[in-house]
């Protein structure tokens, strides 16, 4: 596995390895990698020739200062499980080359996607994504990029960049990867407590049953918030039912229409991310 530091020598690495016709496969990351991470490399890998994952703790899309802060740093254990599913390139570059100018440059427009959900939560966070992402699509040029469902949203957001700017990479969304008790992968679980660990599996828990009831869209959200706040050490930040396509909120169920339950729940100062098809 090649390691680059900065744009030229991603460049001489990918000149180096990558003969003619040769797919690249990207998966971006902010490191602090796991299991849901590695699963977008081996995707990777399947369906290309080179895989380059990069690594960088994009600032513009921390509207809250403490979370960039504490945001867990690896390094080394990320290189390491890089290298354990033969990814071919990490790509770790500065904040100073990324962002010369400090501050992103582009505004986007992402319409109803980013104004709900996290985008309503996290002011300018999608900016800051749609900022980051671009700028490394434009450097890697990738023929594939790899995303996970966990954090839909992003994905849709992505997808609506890559069209707005006619971005070459096919957008793929990959299934969440979860432990063995149910909790979606996430980075920032290895900031919860034991006590918070070992209650968090409460929030798929409470996915799958809400998928089993009988109730209408209002009602159901209620029983999840009910279901969720009788947990002390939980708070619910949102349950959203959603079009799987646009966000918009749904009232009213339609067969034809694909609905997603979407949630977040604050375990102290963290907040954990998670969703579940609803009429399938
Ligand atoms: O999902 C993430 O880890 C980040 O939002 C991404 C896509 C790498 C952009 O910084």
């Amino acid at each position: 596995m090649k390691l680059a530091n900065s744009i030229k020598e991603l460049h001489h690495i990918i000149k180096a390895v990558r003969r003619e016709g040769d797919s690249i496969g990207f998966v971006p990351t902010m490191g602090a990698l796991h299991n849901g991470h590695l699963a977008l490399v081996k995707r990777s890998k399947l369906e290309n020739n080179i895989c380059v994952c990069s690594i960088f703790v994009n600032p513009t899309q921390f509207n809250n200062p403490e979370d960039l802060k504490k945001y867990p740093r690896q390094m080394e254990q990320d290189i390491r499980l890089l290298e354990s599913v033969n990814c071919d390139i990490v790509f770790i570059p500065e904040t100073e080359e990324m962002y010369p100018n400090g501050e992103p440059e582009i505004l986007f427009h992402f319409g109803e996607l980013e104004k709900v959900m996290e985008g309503a939560d996290r002011p300018g966070h999608f900016q800051g994504v749609g900022t980051i992402v671009k700028k490394l699509f434009d450097i890697v040029e990738p023929h594939r990029a790899y995303f996970g469902n966990k954090d839909y949203q992003q994905l849709l957001i992505i997808k609506s960049l890559t069209q707005q700017y006619k971005l070459s990479p096919k957008i793929i969304g990959c299934d969440i990867v979860r432990e063995n008790d149910g909790l979606a992968m996430s980075s920032r679980n290895q900031r919860l407590s034991s006590i918070q660990r070992s209650e968090a599996p409460h929030i798929y828990s409470v996915l799958k049953a809400a998928k089993q009831q009988q109730l209408d869209v209002e009602s159901l959200k209620l029983w999840v918030a009910q279901k969720i706040n009788t947990n002390s050490l939980m708070e619910l930040s949102y349950f959203e039912i959603s079009d799987a396509e646009t966000l918009k909120s749904i009232i009213k169920w339609d067969k034809n229409q694909r609905a997603m339950g979407f949630i977040v729940v604050n375990m102290g100062e963290i907040r954990l991310i998670d969703n579940i098809e609803l009429n399938i």
